[in-house]
């Protein structure tokens, strides 16, 4: 135990090594990487799993190396030989082309190449791609002169939603009831940079009404599986007051969302998505999150995502009775065909517990009490902690979340909030009516 090994300059925790399985190395760091981590030691065949970085409380060999470190993370590949599998979870890497660059190399990695990921690290080529197959989505256009995007507000029926076309950590987008509140947004956005250089396109589209569920799959390039769908909790507050933070709590599965909507949702959105990525050739492997509006029985793309949702994951997979690393090998293989994929079906829900301030300002390093009296009818999943003189400490604006299932939504959400109450640290915030109208 607690041995050490050597990496670059850093000092990594060596823990006792499997001696056999493959060894795995994840990219991210967050609650949605600790669940991942979760399924995958649920399943056979996975030896040691390390972090890139990972964090304290996810049961992974911290490497020390970032999720963006595309040169630390090859190098660690090429120098641990008994890491079979490398999965890349989050926006970021996908969109600086990690997984190509770890194929090119000769390894494997779960995710999709750069040209794939373009669905979701340029909002501009999704709209277009979607315009092009026929995919259901808000009417819009897409500018890169600040005069052209200013006109076609000022000849837009308003709301519009005005979106940066690049990464902005789910910020760059802004909802505009008045063409003042539209102009000002492409200012922002394309001239004072305010999302950096995502802001050098603005896509500004028709606002949508209805309910948002996220509908995720895996994808081997022509084969999907869809998973439960699931509904995040954007905004800070509850009764969606607050700020937009990177997601407060989510359940699984939407019960609003019924199978004749999930039909349509598959003829309409899905298959056109995988079949028209294949025509781009891009064909897309990996994790394809949909995210949805729904109005009556229409539904349509707000978004694509390229990974696995943070915190719909957190509900998700713990439906999952099947083999994740088998998934994840098959998505790989492009034999997802051959698997059946078995999901639980009971209702599941996380709550996240966040540092208070965020998604603005907040503390850090305050000691998290009480996990050592949750029942089990619980688990956590980790994000922004890291380790204290007598457990965790806090290290990030969203802390942990506690996931609990069962037979009822009722029963689950019970759960969940009874060991909730146990956790305590300074400032500690959550939602209180995460599914909340749910039974
Ligand atoms: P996006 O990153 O494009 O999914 O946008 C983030 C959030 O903004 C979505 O989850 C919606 O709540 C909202 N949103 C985005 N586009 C629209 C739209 N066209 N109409 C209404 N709300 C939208
Ligand atoms: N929960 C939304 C996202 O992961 O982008």
């Amino acid at each position: 135990m607690d041995k050490k090994i050597m990496h670059g300059a850093r000092y990594i925790d060596l823990r006792e090594v499997k001696a056999d399985g493959d060894d795995i190395l994840i990219v991210g760091g967050g609650g949605r990487e600790h669940a991942i981590v979760k399924k995958l030691r649920d399943g056979s065949g996975v030896g040691e799993i390390y972090g890139a970085p990972g964090n304290a409380g996810m049961d992974v060999i911290e490497t020390g190396i970032g999720a963006t470190d595309i040169d630390g993370i090859l190098d660690f590949v090429s120098t641990h030989d008994n890491i079979k599998l490398t999965v890349v979870a989050p926006d970021d890497p996908l969109s600086m082309g990690l997984v190509d660059k770890l194929v090119a190399a000769g390894f494997r990695a779960f995710g999709p190449t750069k040209a794939a990921a373009k669905l979701e690290w340029s909002k501009a080529y999704a709209k277009a791609f979607m315009k092009k197959y026929g995919i259901p989505t808000a009417d819009y256009g897409a500018f890169t002169d600040i005069a052209q995007a200013k006109a076609f507000a000022e000849n837009s029926e308003m709301p519009v939603v005005v979106k940066a076309d690049g990464l902005a950590l789910g910020k760059g987008v802004i909802i505009c009831n008045t063409k003042a509140e539209a102009f000002a947004a492409i200012d922002e956005i394309m001239q004072d940079k305010k999302f950096g250089a995502a802001g050098n396109e603005v896509v500004i589209e028709q606002f949508l009404t209805g309910y948002e569920v996220s509908l995720l799959a895996f994808v081997d390039g022509k084969n999907y599986k869809l998973m439960p769908t699931s509904c995040d909790h954007k905004r800070a507050l509850d009764g969606d007051k607050g700020l937009n933070t990177g997601g407060m709590g989510a359940y699984s599965p939407c019960p609003a969302f019924t199978e004749s909507l999930l039909e349509t949702t598959v003829k309409t959105i899905v298959e056109p998505t995988v079949d028209g990525m294949i025509r781009e050739g891009a064909p897309f492997k990996g994790v394809l999150y949909f995210g949805l509006m729904v109005d009556g029985e229409t539904p349509r793309v707000l978004e694509y995502n390229a990974r696995f949702g943070d915190p719909e994951t957190q509900s998700v997979l713990p439906l999952l009775r099947t083999d994740l690393y088998r998934i994840f090998n098959a998505t790989i293989d492009g034999t997802l065909d051959n698997i059946d994929i078995e999901w639980s079906d009971k209702k599941s829900i996380n709550v996240v517990l966040a540092s208070g301030g965020y998604p603005l300002g907040y503390k850090k390093g305050c000691e998290i009490t009480g996990l050592d009296k949750l029942d089990n009818s619980v688990d956590v999943y980790f994000a922004g902690v890291t380790r204290g003189e007598n457990g965790f400490k806090t290290n990030g604006g969203r802390v942990l979340c506690v996931h609990s299932m069962a037979d009822t939504f009722a029963q689950a959400k019970k759960q969940a909030y009874d060991n909730i109450a146990k956790i305590e640290f300074d400032d500690c915030f959550y939602r209180k009516d995460i599914g909340k109208n749910l039974n």
